[in-house]
């Protein structure tokens, strides 16, 4: 594993705080208009808005939308599915911050709503959980739960291969600038028991069928699988894998001539 060692090192709250890159990379401009999707709390958003843009924050869980407004009057938030929102005007840019892979449903859509809240020429700049993210997680989870007779868990992520969300990119209209697939451990800061309260965080919905009896033994065995690669001195790191892109919007094709191309009709 190539371990990054700034990042290891550094104390914050990692899914916020990864932001802090995705912001240089999409640079926003005084006076652009910029959608956050998947904003969250809007953490990132307020970063967006510091540059001085205009800033939309987008975000399906309507909870989520309430504090972001809470926590940052003057800025705009809606609830919105990123598979189907609309908006009226055209956009410089679309952020996201450790959101696409949430949006499990239909990736091709969420990039087709992007294209469409776009400009011709503006920019999608995000960071998602690539190909490996997890993988020692997700794997201490699939041996617990096979261990305890529950089958497979059901996992709520999407964790696109750099080719894949590339090709996905083209195919939606856009050109691709940037795209890179690194590891990211990064400390895990939900509680103490490293593992098991990463997996009632962030994947809170395999435990849905678990029979409640079984939920702290299954969660024990998670932490014990999971400890020889995750568990350090100074605490546990989960084993991120992000996939970072900036994409520009291509301009609109010219509109096909009826009747196809046009011919001289003298010659
Ligand atoms: C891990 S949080 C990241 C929040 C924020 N971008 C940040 O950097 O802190 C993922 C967010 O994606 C949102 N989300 C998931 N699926 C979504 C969808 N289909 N449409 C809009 N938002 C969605 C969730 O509600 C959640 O707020």
């Amino acid at each position: 594993m190539n371990w990054a060692v700034t990042t290891y090192d550094s104390a914050f709250g990692y899914v916020s705080a990864h932001g802090a890159p995705l912001i240089d990379l999409l640079d926003p401009q005084p006076g652009e208009r910029v959608i956050d999707l998947g904003c969250g709390t809007g953490t990132f958003s307020a970063e967006i808005a510091e540059r001085g843009a205009q800033v939309l924050g987008i975000d399906g869980a309507p909870e989520m939308i309430a504090r972001a407004a809470t926590e940052h009057h003057g800025l705009s938030f809606i609830v919105g599915d990123a598979h189907d929102f609309t908006v009226s005007e055209s956009f410089d840019a679309v952020a996201s911050n450790a959101a696409l892979h949430w949006m499990t449903r239909d990736p091709d859509a969420v990039i087709g709503q992007v294209h469409a809240a776009l400009r011709p020429g503006g920019r999608f700049v995000a960071e998602l959980g690539g190909a490996g993210n997890c993988a020692e997680l997700i794997a201490a989870m699939q041996t617990a739960w096979r261990v305890f007779g529950l089958g497979e868990p059901e996992l709520p992520w999407y964790f696109p291969s750099p080719a894949e969300y590339a090709t996905r990119l083209e195919a939606g209209g856009f050109t691709l600038r940037l795209l890179e697939h690194a590891d990211r451990p990064s400390r895990m800061t939900e509680g103490p028991n490293g593992a098991a309260d990463w997996v009632r965080a962030y994947a809170a919905s395999a435990l849905a069928d678990v029979p409640p009896e079984l939920v702290e033994p299954l969660l024990g065995r998670v932490n014990d699988l999971a400890a020889p690669a995750l568990r350090r001195e100074s605490g546990w790191v989960a084993d991120y894998v992000r996939l970072r892109f900036a994409a520009i919007r291509k301009p609109d094709s010219a509109a096909p001539m009826p009747g196809g191309p046009l011919t001289d009709p003298v010659s």
